[in-house]
């Protein structure tokens, strides 16, 4: 459905267009320098479209051509380890057909389309197969198995089907019906990938980081957004989730305020090593990076290119969890061009479909069975949100809260003090909690949901006493009350406080953050026993095996460690 018309009207990064008869979505190549464009609104004879490359000095008259086609991933092999802009085309390609300075109209696939990978078929001839069924294998990286498969809307028997060393455009068989299957295979990124299930999610998605996991778990599949005003740690927050959790597969989507933020991912991803196989990061993520030179188009149509390549995964059986930071720059793409489009603004400029657009991005995460397989796969998101002045009650912070299930609310207050991660304990909330208890219990220890309940107790009851503290000192507070101060401290400092720049605090194994609940719990009981028997307050706060406990944290051999600790401290009470 080729068609050609006009340029008409230029408005930044928003142009009209007369003369083609495009549907929504489509997308189009605009100007003499064909740059690509998709149709976002169709007003009469008018078709307005948001282009994804700088408009700067395309004039009126110029030919604007529809592809008839909407916007589309190229999904395949070779993505993992990949780095592309907001519209898949690879960075480091870009950077080397243009120089440092990124020209307009340049076309590059997703995929690289020489590269030879070697297929082995597990479907064939004559089998029956259907959207999502498994045609083959390949290891697409070193220990990273690729599952091929049909791709949703195709149906039919296998007429042929070899293996052997395929591009990713070669064919590599067919069904009865005609149809060619490649490697590879194409999905327009605003629309779902469809499932045959989508399931309650039941597991955690372990993060190593004891907040998350202990206080407020996010599930595989869920979501979580994480807020929070200026340098408050969002950035380091999802690059430990992109590190540590044990997704299988990390899509990454960079949308950056500033150059040199997005320049430190580009820089340093590659550099990390994958903590639990030992290689390069990178081999199991897919990095999509925008920054603010780069054309507001691109940054809008970033997000929905990261969530369609982790529903790809998602499909094979694997467990994907996606980060966006930030997904406020996301939304201020979405603004300007609809401010554009001089549609009516809603709350602080943004468009009224500002939380339907954010629902919808989020309602894409989740536990599924997949078409065609029995391996259950998920996508977990996790949003950042940067609130201008940190002011949580702004429309993306607020939309976000409506559809996300946990809240890992960054606090300025606590990075100053240098509590990282600096997550107000008192502000967040997960909503798995309850359906992830079941989890913990069989899987960590059965005790695991009680101790946590008993600490998030004892740090609500502090908020409460420190008000009374700064009235009347913590002196004149009862002896019962002085403990729970110091138990609540060392819940602070020894389990909530968690350095992700030490080798070995950077990753805490759930066992750790249960020991660790589970010792100061100890202590706050052998406490206040020692207090029932008559002994001073004083010489209860005194007792030094308390504070051995907080090198726990840096120490390997956990478990011998906090059995010595345990060992000391009551023999400690017992002198009492
Ligand atoms: N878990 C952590 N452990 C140790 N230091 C941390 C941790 N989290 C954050 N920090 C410190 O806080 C600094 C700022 O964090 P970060 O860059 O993640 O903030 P941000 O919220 O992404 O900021 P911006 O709004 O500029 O994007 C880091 O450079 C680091 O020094
Ligand atoms: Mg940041």
């Amino acid at each position: 459905m080729q068609d050609k018309g006009v340029l008409y009207r230029i408005a930044g990064p928003v142009v009209v267009a007369k003369g083609i008869k495009a549907r929504m979505y489509d997308v189009v190549r605009v100007g003499n320098e064909k740059l690509m464009g998709e149709v976002i609104q169709i007003d009469g004879d008018k078709t307005i479209i948001q282009v994804y490359e700088d408009t700067s000095g395309i004039k009126p008259g110029e030919p604007v051509t529809n592809t008839g086609e909407p916007l589309k991933v190229e999904l395949g092999p070779g993505m993992l380890g990949s780095i592309y802009d907001g519209i898949q085309r690879p960075l480091p390609v870009l950077i080397k057909k243009m120089g440092s300075f990124i020209t307009r109209g340049v076309d590059e696939p997703g995929l690289d389309q020489n590269r030879k990978w070697k297929f082995r078929a597990t479907a064939k001839k004559g089998d029956s197969v259907s959207g999502g069924s498994i045609l083959g294998e390949v290891e697409e990286n070193p220990g990273i198995i690729h599952r091929i498969m049909v791709p949703p809307n195709q149906k039919g028997k296998i007429a042929e089907l070899s293996s052997g060393d395929f591009k990713v455009t070669d064919i590599i068989g067919k069904l009865d019906n005609g149809f060619e299957l490649r490697l590879k295979q194409h999905w327009p990124v605003r629309l779902e990938r469809p499932v045959a299930q989508k399931m309650k999610p039941e597991a955690p998605l372990i993060t190593g980081q004891r907040v998350f996991d202990a206080l407020f778990p996010l599930a595989k599949g869920g979501v979580a957004a994480i807020p929070g005003p200026f340098g408050a740690g969002k950035t380091v927050s999802q690059q430990q989730l992109a590190k540590w959790s044990d997704a299988d597969i990390i899509v990454y989507v960079g949308c950056g305020e500033r150059g040199n933020e997005m320049t430190e991912v580009l820089t340093e991803f590659p550099e990390l090593t994958d903590p639990r196989s030992g290689k390069p990061l990178m081999n199991r993520t897919v990095l999509i990076a925008n920054t603010s030179n780069m054309p507001v188009a691109a940054r809008e149509a970033s997000i929905y290119t990261g969530v369609t390549i982790a529903e790809y995964y998602r499909d094979m059986g694997y467990s994907v969890a996606l980060m966006a930071d930030s997904t406020s720059r996301w939304a201020e793409a979405m603004r300007e061009i609809s401010s554009r489009l001089e549609e009516m603004p809603g709350e602080e400029g943004y468009p009224a479909y500002l939380s339907t657009r954010l629902a919808q991005f989020y309602e894409r995460a989740g536990r599924v069975l997949p078409l065609g397989t029995k391996h259950e796969g998920s996508v977990s998101i996790i949003g950042a949100v940067s609130p201008p002045g940190g002011d949580f009650s702004e429309p993306v912070t607020q939309g976000t809260l409506r559809v996300t299930k946990c809240f890992w609310a960054l606090d300025a207050k606590l990075a100053q003090r240098r509590h990282f991660p600096s997550i107000n304990w008192l502000t967040s909330y997960s909503l798995y909690l309850g359906t992830l208890s079941d989890w913990f219990s069989a899987n960590v220890a059965p005790d695991w949901t009680s101790h946590v309940s008993e600490i998030m107790s004892i740090l609500q009851e502090e908020e409460k006493l420190l008000e009374i503290v700064q009235l009347v000192g913590s002196d004149a507070l009862p002896e019962r009350q002085q403990i729970l101060l110091q138990v609540a401290r060392m819940i602070r400092e020894i389990l909530l406080q968690q350095n992700a720049f030490h080798e070995i605090d950077t990753f805490s194994e759930l066992k750790k953050s249960y020991l660790i609940m589970k010792t100061i719990l100890h202590f706050s009981k052998a406490a206040n026993e020692s207090l029932d028997r008559g002994a001073r307050v004083q010489s209860i706060l005194d007792v030094k095996s308390k504070d051995k406990l907080a090198e726990v944290k840096f120490v390997k051999e956990y478990e011998k460690f906090i059995s010595n600790v345990v060992k000391d401290m009551d023999a400690e009470f017992g002198k009492l």
